[in-house]
C-alpha cells in the first residue's frame, strides 16, 4: 500500500495583515482567514494524493486570538490521516508581532479532502506516515474526529430532508 510522510504534504503561506482585510474591530476579518486555511488546506491534500481534490468538510476553525495589522500571520497545513480517499488535513495558523517577534497560535482547523479519480468519483490515496510527536499525536487521535465527521454528516443529511427549498419571496 502507497504511503507518504506527513511532511511531504506541509505547506507554508505568510501574509501581511492590511486595511482592507480587516474587520470593524481593526482585526482579521474571519472569513478572509477562512478563505487562506481552504486554500493552503487543499494544497496539501492534492500533494498527499497527487489527484484532484474537493473540499468535503470543515470541522473547525477555532480563531484563538485576534490577528494586528502589525502582525504577520503564518499558516502551516499537512495531512495527518487518510481514509480510503478522504484525507484529514491540520491548519495551524501562527502569528508574530512583527515590533517584537512575539508569536502565539492564533487559530487552527481541521478540514475533510476526498480525492477525486479521472471518472469523477472519490479515489483512493495514500496512507500518512507520521514522524513529529505533533504529526503523531494528530494521527493517533484521527480516528475519532473521523466517527465523530461521519455521525455528523448523517445528522447533515437527515438535516437536509426536512429543509425548505422555497425562496422567501415565493
Ligand atoms: C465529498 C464528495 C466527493 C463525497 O462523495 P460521495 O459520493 O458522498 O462519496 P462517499 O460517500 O463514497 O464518500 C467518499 C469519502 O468521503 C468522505 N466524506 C464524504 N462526505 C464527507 C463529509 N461531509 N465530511 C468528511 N468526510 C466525508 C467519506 O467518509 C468517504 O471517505 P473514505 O473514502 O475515506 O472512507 C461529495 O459529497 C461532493 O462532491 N461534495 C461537494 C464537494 C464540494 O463541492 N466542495 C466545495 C468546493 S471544492
Amino acid at each position: 500500500m502507497e504511503q507518504r510522510f506527513a511532511k511531504e504534504s506541509k505547506c507554508f503561506k505568510i501574509a501581511r495583515v492590511f486595511p482592507t482585510d480587516v474587520n470593524n474591530h481593526e482585526t482579521l476579518f474571519g472569513g478572509k482567514l477562512m478563505a487562506y486555511i481552504d486554500d493552503i488546506a487543499s494544497i496539501s491534500a492534492s500533494k498527499h494524493s497527487r489527484k484532484m481534490v474537493v473540499t468535503a468538510s470543515t470541522d473547525s476553525v477555532d480563531f484563538l486570538l485576534p490577528i494586528r495589522m502589525t502582525d504577520s500571520v503564518c499558516l502551516e497545513s499537512y495531512v495527518t490521516w487518510t481514509g480510503r480517499s478522504s484525507m484529514e488535513v491540520f491548519v495551524k495558523v501562527i502569528t508574530e508581532d512583527l515590533r517584537t517577534g512575539e508569536r502565539h497560535i492564533a487559530a487552527t482547523s481541521f478540514l475533510t479532502f476526498v480525492a477525486i479519480g479521472e471518472d469523477k468519483k472519490p479515489a483512493p490515496v495514500p496512507k500518512v506516515i507520521p514522524e513529529t510527536e505533533e504529526e503523531t499525536r494528530l494521527h493517533e487521535t484521527a480516528p475519532r474526529r473521523a466517527d465523530m465527521r461521519k455521525h455528523r454528516r448523517e445528522e447533515s443529511k437527515k438535516f437536509a430532508n426536512y429543509l425548505t427549498i422555497d425562496f422567501p419571496w415565493e
